[in-house]
């Protein structure tokens, strides 16, 4: 059953019913500013991070799903409606809602009247501009109440949901014509408010709640609503919120505009006041000067198309199969986009204040957004590694607005620093900028601990090296990518966080999966230290990759699959002799990748398994058979029912793991089907059974062995975003950016005829046509490229191309 449809050609999905099995959110914004809107016009808004900068409230886990948001509410006779439905819940003659890119479009009507609300943030501006158009489509005359409502978040959300016994004291408003400020400890050492703003006189306004709502009232029919008139309540301590009233009169056919806005203005510490307890408004009124007209606002809806145009136009691919080209060419990269701006912060499912950013995460996120804009990525590594600790290891999570290590977590997960070195080798081979490496960078953000860029590389790479079990297989620490097995922890206590209770390390416990990262990887590391004339080490590199690929067979090699691990006892993990928990994902893909034993046939064999053990319809399963009782030697993992997250769900970050490894043994048909399982587009007819987005990924889709197979949660903020862009892009259809040139090498299924992708790479425009005329999965028998024709199957960059065009035939065969 589908809840809507794709509209390629706008770049849209378009959601026929606001009864959809949960909320379908977008995002708006991409720099500073960000608000999560749902179908039903639910969400809010924050300023660089969601802790510390919100500045409206939602709530989460509430009844209803999806309460709060930045709603209007349509007066008309003794009928309340909203445009998104939520929250009166009024049945509406048409709805729809239109997520696109960066915007979402709200189309609705009843009663003969029709409303077009547009939601977006635009390019360069710190607000959210809420565009309304109401059309009179009746033969009788219009008289109508519109009411705005936001309710403010009082900055510190974690804060704002738990001390109340401060924050009900604090609340303080300011109203000026037609703009209410809200500016909540602004009087002390906040140098900002927000502002929530229409273009047009009002007839009245409130800012404290319970005058808008009424006594035990409710979003859904709020009394100054219902009586038609507001309160003019000026909010002192509380609840403050915004609203507008705006007496309409429409005539037969005639439409009205008018342009909400809801903008982050900061001032200088020394510019706040204008008077006593008067703020300095100029800034916010520059700020609402900018989009007052519809044809302002219009423009900045225009500017935002071709900001997202010209991203998108980096990668894009061509083919007969429909569903591919609308997810690599529209919500793979967008759902890159949108995971790199959050890591996992703020979701409909993270509530933004308990996670920042993560290393891990953030380092993979690059992976799929670093040819969006590689300047950003750059940034991005640096602040990344400095909150990397002198010894190679690192904080586990930062805070986005301080950039600071979160010191309640910690550090300990010793997959982490080998992420640091995935993310700069992706960024090097995209830009070929090499001058990273002489960046001065601190650790744990101290500058007078600072060394270049490069050591931190190193450091990276020597903490594997130096961190080794008893079978010379890396230590796992608190734990590695997979936060649930927990070899090190032993934690009795319900409450008690897996995450940070009990030691973060430990001298038995080893991970296979972080050997894997580290083969991986490793050769990545060489490839740089040579680059920089370090032959000597690089060959010292190259000796501790080969003692792991050699530890990985000989200890870590279980038969038929690689072995997930050694616990602290020094038992296996993820062996035919454990009683459950037999095979494991992750060191299938990563071992693979890493090519570790592909001579001797273990990458085939490995991949066999993963078919014949792990795959369902639905998609692989992180293990098998699923874990029924609670092993405090394993930890989290089996704290969760069988088929659920970490214990045998469908994890879909690990997915596109097995698929690349699919394409590392040359199966493009295995590859293609590992790809499909799990992507959004293919899941549209099943919305009923999936229930998140079908235009994005979500972290989990529940295993066989949960009685609600086939259901995903946790949608949006994802690894998977970016692994499944890397998989598609650069191994699937095989355009892949390499030291010194593009590479062409698809792993396709043999019945797909050929495709065509246009890249943008390193300056240079190409268009590249894969021909696939002998119908095989793999290899390149001829690549021909601006008319000649080329050895091998990379493209070597020429700078002299730089800004040019260039034309490149691939036949497979
Ligand atoms: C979550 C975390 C990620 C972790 C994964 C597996 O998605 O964000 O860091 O690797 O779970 O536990
Ligand atoms: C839980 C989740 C895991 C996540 C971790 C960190 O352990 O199961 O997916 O990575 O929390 O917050």
């Amino acid at each position: 059953m589908k809840f809507g449809y794709f509209d390629d050609t706008r770049k849209e999905y378009v959601i026929t019913s606001p009864k959809t099995p949960l909320p379908w959110i977008n995002y708006l914004g991409s720099e500073s500013f960000f608000s999560l809107v749902s179908n039903t016009c639910g969400g809010y808004s924050f300023y660089k991070d969601a802790k510390l900068l919100r500045l409206t409230r939602y709530r989460y886990n509430n009844v209803p799903y999806d309460s709060n948001g930045h709603y209007y509410y349509i007066k008309d006779g003794d009928t309340i409606w909203n445009p998104g439905w939520m929250p009166s819940k009024t049945e509406l003659d048409t709805y729809c809602c239109r997520h696109g890119l960066g915007y979402s479009v709200f189309e609705a009507s009843k009663n003969g009247l029709s409303a077009v609300l547009t939601d977006f943030v635009p390019v360069g501006a710190s607000c959210e501009v809420n565009k309304l158009t109401l059309t009179n489509m009746s033969k009788g005359l219009k008289e109508i109440d519109l009411f705005s409502y936001v309710e403010f978040c009082l900055w510190n959300a974690m804060d704002d949901m738990t001390n109340f016994q401060r924050n009900f004291s604090t609340g303080e408003v300011e109203v000026h014509g037609s703009e209410i400020y809200h500016k909540t400890e602004y009087r002390e050492r906040r140098n900002h408010y927000a502002v929530f703003a229409v273009n047009a006189p009002i007839d009245g306004f409130d800012t404290d709640r319970d005058t808008f709502l009424g006594a035990y009232g409710e979003n859904s029919a709020p009394a100054v609503v219902v009586n038609g008139k507001s309160g003019d309540s000026v909010a002192s301590g509380w609840a403050p919120v915004g609203s507008h009233h705006l007496k309409i009169t429409l005539q037969p056919g005639e439409s009205r505009d008018l342009i909400f806005v809801l903008g982050y203005v900061e001032n200088k510490p020394e510019e706040k006041w204008v008077g006593l307890n008067q703020i300095n408004r100029a800034p916010a009124l520059a700020l609402l000067e900018k989009f007052n007209t519809v044809e302002k606002a219009d423009a900045a809806l225009a500017e935002l198309a071709s900001y997202w145009e010209n991203l998108l136009s980096h990668f894009s691919v061509s083919s007969e199969e429909k569903k591919l080209d609308r997810m690599v060419n529209i919500w793979h990269q967008y759902q890159c986009m949108v995971t790199f701006n959050m890591s996992r912060s703020a979701s409909y499912f993270e509530s933004g204040i308990g996670r920042g950013m993560g290393f891990r995460d953030s380092c993979q996120d690059l992976l799929g957004f670093v040819h969006l804009i590689p300047d950003r990525a750059r940034e991005r590594i640096l602040d990344i590694a400095a909150t990397q600790f002198e010894d190679g290891s690192a904080y586990h999570q930062y805070q986005p607005l301080t950039k600071k290590g979160n010191a309640d977590i910690g550090s300990g997960f010793n997959d982490d620093p080998l992420w640091l070195i995935a993310a700069t080798a992706t960024y090097i081979k995209e830009t070929g900028d090499y001058t990273i490496l002489d960046e001065r960078t601190p650790y744990d953000n101290d500058d007078s601990k600072a060394t270049d860029f490069m050591e931190h590389l190193r450091r990276s790479f020597l903490y594997t090296v130096t961190h080794l079990g008893s079978h010379k297989l890396p230590l796992i620490g608190r734990a590695d990518w997979n936060d649930c097995l927990n070899l090190n922890c032993f934690s009795e206590e319900p409450g008690e966080s897996f995450q940070t209770f009990g030691p973060s390390e430990g001298p038995v416990a080893e991970s296979i999966f972080i050997a894997g990262m580290f083969v991986r990887y490793g050769k990545d590391y060489v490839t740089i230290c040579r680059h920089r004339g370090l032959e000597e080490e690089a060959v010292e590199a190259e000796k501790a990759i080969a003692a792991m690929e050699k530890a990985v067979i000989e200890a870590g090699w279980d038969g038929e699959w690689f072995m997930r691990a050694y616990d602290a006892h020094g038992d296996k993990v993820g062996s035919k002799d454990c009683e459950e928990g037999k095979i494991f994902i992750e060191p299938q893909g990563f071992c693979v990748m890493a090519e570790i034993g592909k001579d001797q046939g273990l990458c085939q064999k490995s991949m066999e398994s993963v078919e014949k053990y792990l795959d369902t319809k639905y998609g692989i399963v992180l293990l098998q058979p699923c874990y029924t009782k609670y092993h405090v030697e394993l930890g989290e993992i089996t704290s969760y029912p069988g088929g659920y997250k970490e214990n045998a769900g469908i994890f879909c970050h690990n997915n596109p793991w097995i698929s690349i490894a699919e394409t590392v043994i040359g199966r493009g048909d295995r590859a293609w089907q590992v790809y499909t399982r799990t992507c959004p587009a293919y899941l549209e007819e099943i919305s009923e059974v999936h229930r998140t987005e079908p235009y994005v990924y979500s972290q989990m889709i529940a295993g066989k062995d949960a009685p609600n197979f086939g259901e995903a949660k946790n949608s949006w903020l994802t690894g998977t975003a970016a692994w499944t862009f890397l998989n598609v892009s650069q191994f699937i259809l095989g355009i892949r950016p390499d030291y010194d040139g593009l590479m062409i090498d698809p792993c396709i299924p043999k019945n797909l005829k050929g495709f065509e992708v246009a890249r943008t790479f390193r300056g240079i425009d190409y268009h590249i046509e894969v021909l696939n005329p002998e119908h095989v999965e793999k290899g390149i028998a001829k690549l021909i490229v601006d008319g000649k024709e080329v050895s091998g199957n990379t493209i070597p960059f020429d700078s002299n191309m730089v800004g040019k065009s260039v034309h490149v035939t691939a036949v497979m065969g």
